[in-house]
């Protein structure tokens, strides 16, 4: 029996066309050493990566973390404050990093469905007086991952930025699905992000290449960036083997993202009569399955479905994330709705 696999859209496998490009670039010798600029297969991911999302330019940096990290550090100094959203991938997934490796001290806030509003970010930006840490940047994430894979509008995002920027702050856009977030709204990607400073783009979840992320904003930036990173580690040499499958996440991979959130509204329209279940209705690729009204953890859930050959991590709460993906058709999601049904009940 096929394996569904929920967890993530990090577990897509990279395309057959993914391969050949990795295959073409080696045999016309594109390849060259990164650090000192000269992979011709990276300056080109960097360069179209830049024009997609209507910044100056753009760096190719190992992970999503990496990513986050190293747009923060360019743009703060060590012992400012960051304001992030309570549930952000940056203050709940990353390790603490921005804190233990870059003496920045996150500043949580209560989002609307991930979604930091305007006049809460006004109201906890810290006055200029040496009690306080210096509050410098704001981090919005879009889609949001906890709060479900929801979509921050252009607007919302300018209005967001604009009490950062009237207040002196960078605006850092944690973008490792913002193309989920274009295409459930059809509009650029670039739409997205021009009222953000920096942003970063993972080309490695639902995009499917197997490794890397982007990151973007003004020539300055990637200049600093590009010091960053190489302190952080994250300076690679023939680094087109990763750029030659990320040129094709960003040209072939983007639309068909469409597939998953279909999917992801199939799954909750099948699920969502199941009686005591919280469930929302998915704006992308990401539903949470709320059991706290149900006998069965999220342990029990996860080792029940295990069973059945569909994946999805256990833990101590009470919502299991399902993450639609590249690997999962319509046909898997009949399964994954008559296990779920009888599981719940
Ligand atoms: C919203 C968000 N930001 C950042 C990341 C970090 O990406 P990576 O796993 O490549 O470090 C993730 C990963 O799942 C994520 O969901």
């Amino acid at each position: 029996m096929k394996i569904i696999d929920l967890r993530s859209d990090t577990i897509t496998q990279p395309t057959d066309e993914m391969i050949e490009a990795i295959v073409n670039a080696h045999k016309e010798g594109r390849f060259g050493d990164d650090v000192i600029g000269e992979d011709e297969v990276v300056n080109e991911l960097q360069e179209k990566a830049s024009k997609i999302l209507g910044k100056e330019a753009a760096l190719l940096v190992t992970s999503g973390t990496q990513g986050n990290l190293i747009s923060l550090f360019a743009q703060t100094k060590r012992g400012d404050e960051v304001v992030v959203e309570e549930r952000s991938h940056t203050f709940m997934f990353e390790g603490g990093s921005m804190a233990s490796i870059g003496g920045l001290y996150p500043k949580p806030v209560k989002g609307e469905r991930g979604y930091i509003l305007p006049k809460t970010l006004e109201s906890v930006i810290s006055p200029d007086d040496a009690h306080y840490a210096r509050t410098s940047l704001v981090v919005c994430e879009n889609t949001h991952n906890y709060a479900g894979g929801t979509v921050t509008r252009p607007n919302q995002v300018k209005a967001l930025a604009d009490v950062a920027h009237d207040n002196g702050l960078k605006v850092h856009c944690d973008g490792a699905r913002l193309f989920n977030a274009a295409v459930a709204l059809n509009i650029p990607a670039s739409k997205l992000v021009e009222n953000v400073d920096s942003v970063q783009i993972c080309l490695s979840k639902g995009l499917s290449a197997p490794i890397g992320s982007i990151i973007a904003g003004t020539e300055e930036f990637i200049h600093e960036s590009h010091r960053t990173r190489k302190k952080l580690g994250g300076g690679m040499r023939q680094a087109g083997i990763i750029a030659a499958p990320g040129i094709i996440a960003l040209e072939k991979m983007v639309d068909r993202l469409n597939e998953d959130h279909e999917n992801a509204k199939l799954l909750y329209n099948g699920i969502k009569g199941i009686p005591n279940l919280v469930v929302e209705e998915p704006e992308t690729n990401i539903l949470f399955l709320g059991l706290q009204n149900l006998s069965i953890s999220q342990m029990k859930l996860a080792e029940e479905l295990a069973k059945e050959n569909i994946k999805v991590y256990g833990g101590y709460g009470v919502r299991t994330r399902m993450v639609l993906n590249r690997m999962v058709d319509r046909e898997d999601i009949d399964r994954v709705i008559s296990a779920l049904e009888r599981l719940l009940k």
